[in-house]
């Protein structure tokens, strides 16, 4: 075993706008397999992420739902944290970037590079949204592209024939959020001096911090030229304000990767930890950062010149990854393979798609392919069919018995090469070439399966004299499955654990070299059940009529959904609708689609926004009846509490509040 390592890990922070998909999980996997493994290897090793908070497009959505920036990052996270929980994605920190801890280090940050001259200033035109009052980032712009007349076009980039050009080149223009027409305006901007470290980074990029294809990337942008990097945005803007620059934010993706300091540092105050030791300019500590291959010039330039100029030390290596497509193509939704992460966990095992990741991992960028079909059958053939099925068929023989292993190795030789390929295993997790560890793993449990069918156990154990012989084999298979077991902890955590159970033993890669030797085992329990085909159909049916469960979670009545998920009557039973009069009902200064509902339960007053200001005059509703959800959870909205739900039916053409039959009385419950 070599010497510990300080290691660090992080990987990209998930937008606080949408639902983790699988995706997102083959990076977390990539990240947690390698965590894991230094962590087995008795390294002192920390993960830590969070979620990405900060932008206008987590301000536009929260706008949308009715509810404060603050609230719906916070309802976000709990999605994410709880994905990431369920995929077994063992983080020792999740926290968010609109953190106390990361406003600090923005500013300091931010400040240093002030102060050695690197940030500049100066005024530009941007589209601007005079409706909305709000400067329009390029994808929030649509219109008629001015080369090729194709309709409905980005602000960047014409789809149609790949022209690009500035927003306000495009013919119509309209603001996608409003439907104006958006103005050019002047506004000061602060930019990062990015050129000043072109040396700095080639060198950099060339020095093993990244894979040879994204170091040849990076060095065709180096070689065009650098351009100084826009880091700020003018309010309103949901993010940390530039010090000393009112009304002036700084841009979500100058906070973003300093969210892993900040997510770190988080963690060092809950255990002590030495934090500078980890960011010092000289610190002899290791950063990894995991990442997507559409992210690379955020990590690969902009990250370590900030951190070069700041005096704090760059990452020892940026790992970058390529993209998840399914059965051979982009995640399309139509075809149902557009899959979150929770749709995945409502069907499946997450150790399913670990492994299947991991036996299709590589260090470098290329894509992988989750093909469906390939996914059932190695999944089945490999973990099913080759490990669980060596102490399946030998534990049997060992349990009826005394429970109790041999106190020899049966074939020395097979122990030997079993073992004996550590070292190797362990290099491959190291270079994160984890489909070769996989193969070289699944090449071992062949040779283990190949000796017990030829010894036979099954058939000698029928012979007195032969027991003994058939204790030794079947102990031997029983080590040897521990072996596998142990080599595959990083990838099966959980599998991992009721292994542990089930050998009476600590899988730890230290003893590899020490077979369990009269040690005593636990029943048997088949460890993981093979993919059942009819699952998988049903996660992709489910992943086309659910496009975004988040909505489907936490909005309010002008959501369209298709038909949810089957609940239980006892489910059903739980919602107490009610019988409710609107006693009042006004305007919500500020809020584009809500009204404020003050409504009578026969007695009992609440309030509720609600909305549905789009299709009715609040005038025109005070005295009306309709049904309300009367035991929902109180929600904190931006514009006060709201303390339940009207039922409306509604969709992009209308909406149309329920309202019982005359007669009904307020207070009366609906069944
Ligand atoms: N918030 C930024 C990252 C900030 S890091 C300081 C971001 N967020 S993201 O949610 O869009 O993506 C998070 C990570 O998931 C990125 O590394 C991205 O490359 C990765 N993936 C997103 N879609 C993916 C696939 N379809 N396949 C594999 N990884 C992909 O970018
Ligand atoms: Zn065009």
């Amino acid at each position: 075993m070599s010497q510990p390592r300080q290691i660090l890990v992080t990987n990209a922070l998930p937008y606080a706008n949408a639902a983790l998909h699988l995706g997102h999980v083959l990076e977390y996997t990539q990240t947690d397999v390698w965590v894991r493994f230094q962590k087995m290897r008795g390294h002192e090793c920390y993960y830590v992420s969070a979620d990405d908070a900060h932008g206008t497009a987590i301000m536009l959505k929260a706008e949308e739902k009715g509810i404060s920036a603050e609230q719906h990052i916070s309802e976000m996270r709990k999605f994410h944290e709880a994905d990431f929980k369920d995929f077994y994605i063992g983080v020792d920190n999740y926290y968010t970037t609109h953190s106390e801890e990361n406003r600090d280090f923005s500013e300091l940050i931010y400040n240093r590079l002030s102060a050695n001259g690197h940030i500049t200033q100066r005024s530009i035109i941007q589209a601007f949204d005079p409706e909305k009052n709000l400067f329009l980032a390029d994808r929030y712009i649509r219109g008629t592209c001015p080369k090729c007349k194709a309709e409905d076009q980005y602000g960047d980039n014409c789809e149609s024939c790949g022209a690009t050009y500035s927003p306000l080149d495009l013919i119509n223009p309209v603001s996608a959020i409003s439907g104006a027409t958006p103005i050019g305006r002047e506004s000061v901007h602060y930019f990062f001096k990015l050129p000043e470290f072109s040396k700095f980074l080639s060198e950099w990029i060339n020095s093993g911090t990244v894979q040879k294809e994204v170091s040849n990337k990076l060095s065709e942008w180096l070689d065009s030229g650098l351009q100084e990097w826009d880091i700020s945005r003018d309010a309103p803007y949901f993010g940390f304000e530039i010090p000393n620059a009112p009304g002036k934010y700084f841009y979500v993706w100058l906070d973003a990767p300093i969210g892993y300091m900040a997510s770190f540092k988080n963690l060092c105050e809950a255990k002590n930890l030495d934090f500078d030791c980890f960011w010092n300019k000289d610190s002899t500590a290791e950063l990894y950062h995991f990442i997507g291959k559409d992210i690379v010039n955020f990590h690969a330039l902009f990250w370590p010149a900030m951190l070069k100029s700041a005096d704090f030390r760059t990452p020892t290596k940026v790992c970058v990854h390529g993209f998840v497509t399914v059965n051979g193509t982009k995640m399309s939704k139509s075809r149902g393979t557009f899959i979150n992460a929770r749709t995945y966990l409502d069907h499946l095992n997450p150790e399913y798609l670990r492994y299947y990741y991991a036996s299709k991992l590589t260090n470098t960028v290329e894509d992988i392919d989750l093909n469906l079909e390939d996914f059932i059958q190695k999944v089945n053939s490999d973990l099913v069919g080759k490990v669980v099925n060596i102490a399946s068929r030998c534990s049997k023989f060992i349990t009826n018995e005394s429970g109790v292993l041999s106190s020899r190795i049966e074939n020395e030789a097979l122990w030997d090469q079993v073992t004996g390929v550590a070292d190797s295993i362990a290099n491959y997790y190291e270079n994160r070439e984890f489909g070769k560890a996989i193969r070289e793993i699944m090449a071992q449990a062949d040779s283990v399966n190949e000796y017990i069918a030829e010894q036979e156990p099954w058939k000698r154990n029928k012979d007195q004299d032969q027991k003994q012989q058939v204790q030794d084999i079947c102990s031997l298979g029983i080590n040897l499955f521990r072996i596998i077991l142990i080599y595959l902890k990083p990838v099966v955590p959980a599998m991992a654990e009721a292994g542990e159970f089930f050998l009476n033993d600590k899988l730890s890669w230290e003893s590899i070299r020490k077979p369990l030797l009269s040690h005593k085992i636990n029943q048997f329990k088949p460890l993981m059940q093979r993919v059942d085909k009819d699952k998988v159909e049903a996660m992709v049916s489910a992943s086309k009529e659910e496009t975004n469960p988040e909505k489907k979670a936490s909005s309010g009545p002008l959501s369209v959904n298709p038909i949810a998920n089957e609940i239980s009557f006892d489910d059903f039973m739980k919602v107490d609708l009610r019988v409710a009069r609107i006693i009042n009902a006004e305007i919500v200064e500020g809020a584009d689609k809500l009204l404020k509902l003050t409504l009578d339960l026969g007695g009992e007053k609440r309030q509720v926004f609600s909305g549905i200001k789009a299709s009715y005059d609040p005038e025109k509703l005070i005295g009306q009846l309709t049904v309300t959800v009367a035991n929902l959870a109180p929600r904190k909205m931006r514009f006060g509490i709201s303390e339940g739900m009207v039922l409306a039916a509604a969709d992009e053409e209308g909406i149309y509040l329920l309202e019982p039959d005359s007669g009904a009385k307020p207070g009366q419950r609906i069944t």
